[in-house]
């Protein structure tokens, strides 16, 4: 894995009552020992409404928090929208960006994720920028070209400066809470060519700095052999950061590769 540290990022969704998202945190808080925070970064991304109080709850224990999505435009008369720095001010450092639940769920397109991906990373927010191809794209060959042309268009006008700043998360759609993960292999792939464009684009040092992170119906019995591959530097997580053992024993496995 070179010399990134991994990450497990657990994405909430539009889960959880406030009273049923206190106890999987507190547990989970309970659960990470210094020894595995010093190894794997862990962050959180709850519902907006939640921020605050997860931001209150997670304070000073190494655990990181970060919205869900982030307007494209810094503020004004955007309704329902949330700024980077609302996000900012209620404790998060970083935001998703791209997710497939808002890519083609909601129709967002790769000039308006570009902007999203710009205004957070100028207000100071680290970027898990998304990308992730349909069944159909997969099953006509298209997988790879789909996934670059995500990448290149929601890194427009980022520059080497801030690529500290961005994590890629690999999350085919097809996989997303379907039960259904990429083979460790298929992820390997993917995640060695995003790695190897990013090198085109920016160059190989600072591509080797970027994480790149899988999700995708990722659980604790499939973990380890995915996180094992040379390219891939952790998970975002669904349906099982929402358990906080399933979700710890998801962090261990992060920490197992480290350690092997
Ligand atoms: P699942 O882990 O539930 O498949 O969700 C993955 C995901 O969409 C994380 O952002």
């Amino acid at each position: 894995m070179a010399n990134r540290q991994p990450l497990i990022g657990g994405n909430w969704k539009m889960n959880l009552s406030p009273a049923d998202a206190r106890g999987p945190c507190s547990a989970l808080l309970d659960g990470l020992d210094a020894g595995l925070l010093a190894k794997c970064g862990v962050s959180l991304f709850p519902p907006f409404p939640y921020l605050s109080q997860i931001s209150d709850l997670t304070a000073g224990s190494g655990v990181s928090i970060g919205g869900q999505d982030v307007s494209a435009h810094e503020n004004g008369a955007y309704t329902g929208q949330t700024s980077a720095s609302m996000l900012l001010e209620v404790g998060c450092t970083s935001t998703l960006v791209g997710h497939s639940e808002r890519r083609h769920g909601l129709g967002e397109s790769d000039s308006v994720l570009n902007a999203k991906v710009l205004v957070a990373m100028k207000a100071g927010l680290d970027v898990m920028l998304c990308v992730g191809e349909t069944l159909d794209e997969r099953e006509s060959g298209q997988s790879e070209a789909i996934v670059l042309q995500q990448l290149q268009e929601g890194l427009q006008g980022v520059s080497i400066n801030d690529l500290g700043r961005l994590t890629i998360a690999y999350e085919p759609v097809w996989a997303i809470g379907t039960g259904r993960n990429a083979t460790p292999g298929d992820a390997q792939s993917m995640h060695q060519s995003i790695r190897a464009d990013l090198g085109k684009q920016y160059d190989d040092g600072s591509a080797n700095g970027v994480r790149i992170l899988y999700g995708g119906s990722v659980k604790p019995d499939n973990a380890e052999a995915i996180f094992a591959q040379p390219d891939v530097d952790g998970g975002l997580i669904g349906g099982a950061s929402l358990q906080s053992e399933d979700f710890l024993d998801i962090v261990r496995a992060a920490v197992a590769t480290v350690d092997s």
